[in-house]
């Protein structure tokens, strides 16, 4: 018990680095909170203008969802890779730094994904890469992945790991909730845009 409980603070702990915001503020770009829709994610530091900074947030923010499960399960096995993984996802949406005001989840949600099941990270980038293209919204893509993931858990058999990803598609959704009144409305805007 002990092992497990020091692993959800170690992968709460590593979620909940705001890289977005850390590296924003390192640049000078401007007060994430103010730009877009206020999102500490890879998608709103894009409407700062800056491409290298968005790629890095969604490299950084998917990097500590993979460390915080690969340690884990190295160190102490596939529970506690688990429990990390859903704390770290915890951890970036909830951040105690930010006042528990943090992301949306969903690098971090992709990234956990390729560490705990790589052919479900996999199809979950993609379904990530269609759904935005097609749609041109990023909250689309990451809605679709996220939607997506149940399915290809089951198809790939890791049953296992099947409630813990419920928990975080539902997560991603929670975290949506203003994302997904926008797109019924027609007022998403599209990626590149500034709103
Ligand atoms: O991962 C966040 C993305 O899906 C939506 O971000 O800033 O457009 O609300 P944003």
């Amino acid at each position: 018990t002990f092992t497990l409980i020091l692993w959800a603070l170690i992968g709460y702990g590593l979620g909940s680095i705001p890289f977005g915001l850390l590296l924003t503020q390192l640049l000078g770009l401007g007060n994430l909170r103010e730009i877009g829709s206020g999102n500490i994610g890879a998608t709103n530091v894009l409407r700062t203008g800056n491409k290298t900074a968005a790629a890095l947030t969604l490299l950084l923010d998917g990097g500590k969802g993979v460390v915080a499960v690969l340690l884990a399960r190295s160190l102490a096995g596939e529970d506690a890779a688990q429990l990390a993984a859903l704390t770290a996802m915890i951890g970036h949406c909830y951040p105690v730094w930010l006042r528990f005001n943090g992301g949306k989840g969903v690098a971090t949600f992709l990234g956990l994904m390729w560490a705990l099941a790589w052919p479900v990270g996999l199809g979950c980038s993609i379904a990530w890469a269609v759904g935005a293209l097609v749609s041109r919204m990023s909250s689309m893509g990451g809605l679709l992945a996220a939607a997506m993931s149940t399915f290809l858990l089951v198809l790939t058999g890791h049953g296992p790991m099947l409630i813990l990803g419920i928990l975080l598609t539902m997560l991603v959704f929670w975290r949506h909730r203003g994302n997904i009144a926008r797109i019924r409305q027609g007022t998403e805007p599209k990626i590149g845009s500034k709103a």
